[in-house]
């Protein structure tokens, strides 16, 4: 959208499994000028090598991220543009959290849980992040973040904190981060936005440092969050955001047993209407339930 009100030509290397279960966001983005490439594609080396060793690739974040940063090295024109991991882009996104904030006063509410789903971590910092504010400055020190990742994709449950690349290539500088390694190819999971290897470094220092915890759901429970979800509020969630409303969910059920009031904030970072193919695999009982291999 933005190339478009600039009048600049677009290249999207956007990952095979979501190329191949999310045809509509293909539509969309060439709709808006795009021309859109699956990744691992044949127009770069690295894309090349990895379709040489597997033609059927499914692709990740990283991946994508490499062979963009591949075409960019390789012609003088190109800019490249991340959407997520790198801290500036966390900070850009808390204009949400900023929002929930100023509308949480409003009505004389603060949150006992803030919750959210980690892909590479702009959704969950940029609705957290300002509300962290009140936590660091004492103002409301009980008040807990949650992090919310797949167990098929447990970079912050499971990974190691080091230095690793943002991309599966190797390309770009290295990231303190929680990572399960740079070459881990996620499996094809519906939330195609959270299979990336590792997190964004300041997210990555919060949870190192216990600040915010982290928690890992299997697809199967998120889609069975979901669709509560859905039949309680007419909202169909994109599969990443389901994620934060199963902890919301699991959050309410354990304030009940305790009889106590909790206020739960989460973030309903997309819809699912991209992803319905997810919701009618998962209606018929034919959703597969990917798990973590290292
Ligand atoms: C709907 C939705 N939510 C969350 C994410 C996760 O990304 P991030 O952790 O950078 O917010 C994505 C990524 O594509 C997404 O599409």
């Amino acid at each position: 959208m933005a190339t478009a009100i600039f009048g600049l030509k677009c290249e999207v290397y956007m990952v095979r499994a979501s190329y191949d279960q999310k045809p509509g966001r293909k539509i969309i983005m060439e709709t808006l000028g795009a021309r859109i490439y699956p990744s691992p594609s044949q127009n770069t080396t690295y894309g090349q090598k990895l379709l040489k060793e597997n033609p059927n690739h499914p692709g990740s974040l990283g991946v994508a991220i490499s062979e963009a940063l591949e075409v960019t090295l390789r012609e003088e024109t190109t800019r490249y543009s991340l959407g997520s991991v790198l801290n500036h882009v966390l900070l850009h996104q808390t204009v949400v959290g900023q929002e929930a904030k100023s509308q949480l006063e409003a009505i004389d509410r603060t949150p006992d849980v803030v919750i959210g789903c980690i892909g590479r971590g702009s959704n969950f910092a940029g609705f957290a992040y300002p509300f962290l504010d009140d936590k660091l400055a004492k103002k409301k020190p009980d008040m807990r973040f949650i992090a919310v990742e797949p167990t098929a994709v447990p970079s912050t449950t499971k990974g190691k904190y080091e230095y690793d690349f943002g991309d599966s290539a190797g390309m770009t500088p290295l990231l303190k981060m929680y990572t399960l390694g740079h070459n881990f190819t996620p499996p094809p999971i519906h939330a195609g936005g959270l299979r990336y290897h590792g997190k964004a470094p300041s997210l990555c220092l919060l949870i190192n440092k216990h600040v915010i915890e982290s928690v890992a759901y299997d697809q199967l429970q998120v889609f069975e969050a979901a669709r509560l979800f859905a039949r309680s509020t007419g909202i169909i969630s994109a599969p990443e955001s389901a994620h934060a409303i199963k902890k919301a969910i699991d959050e309410a059920i354990e304030a009940r047993r305790m009889g106590e009031k909790r206020i739960i904030a989460f973030n309903l970072s997309g819809h699912g209407l991209l992803d319905l193919s997810a919701y009618e695999q998962y209606n018929s009982n034919k959703l597969t339930n990917p798990m973590y291999e290292p």
